[in-house]
């Protein structure tokens, strides 16, 4: 949890002049659940906004009492106004709030790191940013090491950020090229696969998936040390992208990986 005060509360520091002062290059915490999410696993959160102190407070006392004391200090009521002037489109809990993206260097290490005790989710080429925040929020669900996408879709884009609910500050989350990927033995989820019920998924595997239109990529394949299909009737073509990583995790986590904790 962060403790530190935000700049718009030191005194005389204006919210709404230190939002427009960092927006360009933060990553905006859409809605309540976003930013306590953030806070909570860490996130360093310079100004936060709501139309209504009381509302968002109220909330904290019921969802999230482990960081009221952080949002109590963090949170600047402004008017309904400012507060769409500062957001793309109104979210109902009106509260906002930008944090700063932790550093490219940073997320490297995470990933690097050749001791893993859960595995990291690789999406190969994903196109679509509500899939691809699903996904990072299954992540740090099931307390995945990260999740790694190639290709052009940035997994920070607001978009993405706003399906994952502030979850990117619970696990480690980069853009990578296929040969830039994490140690580990490779298991590419394909419907040609080998049964995932006759299978355990070790701790340090990488669960790689593929794009929403056209799979997994020749690249990704050739990498791949294990296809691993889910169980699926005939006449069905494959799954959703974020529920095939939903049930690859829980396969993991039901046939021994690590659990996630309460
Ligand atoms: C929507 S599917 C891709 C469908 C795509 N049209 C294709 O040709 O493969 C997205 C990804 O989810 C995973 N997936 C979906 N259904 C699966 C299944 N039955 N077994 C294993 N993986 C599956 C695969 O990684 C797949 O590349």
């Amino acid at each position: 949890m962060t403790e530190s005060a935000s700049p718009a509360h030191r005194p005389g520091a204006d919210p709404v002049s230190v939002w427009r002062g960092l927006a360009e290059g933060s990553v905006l915490l859409d809605g309540f659940h976003a930013l306590k999410h953030a806070v909570r696993f860490g996130a360093s959160v310079p100004v936060a906004v709501t139309v209504d102190r009381a509302a968002a407070l109220a909330l904290a006392d019921e969802l999230a009492p482990d960081v009221r004391e952080t949002l109590d200090a963090l949170l600047t009521e402004v008017s309904d106004k400012v507060y769409a002037s500062l957001v793309p489109r109104p979210h109902p809990t009106a509260v906002a709030a930008l944090a700063v993206r932790p550093s490219r260097e940073a997320g490297l290490r995470a990933l690097a790191r050749t001791s893993r005790d859960a595995p990291v989710v690789v999406l190969d080429q994903p196109r679509n940013l509500g899939n691809a925040g699903a996904v990072i929020r299954l992540a740090a669900g099931f307390g995945a090491a990260g999740v790694v996408t190639t290709g052009t879709l940035d997994p920070w884009h607001p978009t993405v950020v706003r399906g994952g609910a502030g979850l990117h500050f619970a696990t480690a989350v980069e853009r990578l090229t296929v040969g830039e990927l994490p140690p580990g033995p490779v298991f590419a989820l394909d419907p040609e696969g080998e049964d995932i019920r006759g299978l355990k998924l070790p701790d340090d595997a990488l669960l790689a998936f593929g794009s929403e239109r056209s799979g997994l990529s020749a690249e990704l394949r050739a990498r791949a040390d294990h296809l691993v299909a889910l169980p699926m009737r005939p006449q069905v073509s494959s799954y959703n992208l974020a529920t095939s990583v939903a049930m690859t995790l829980y396969h993991w986590s039901a046939t021994g990986g690590a659990p996630a904790t309460a």
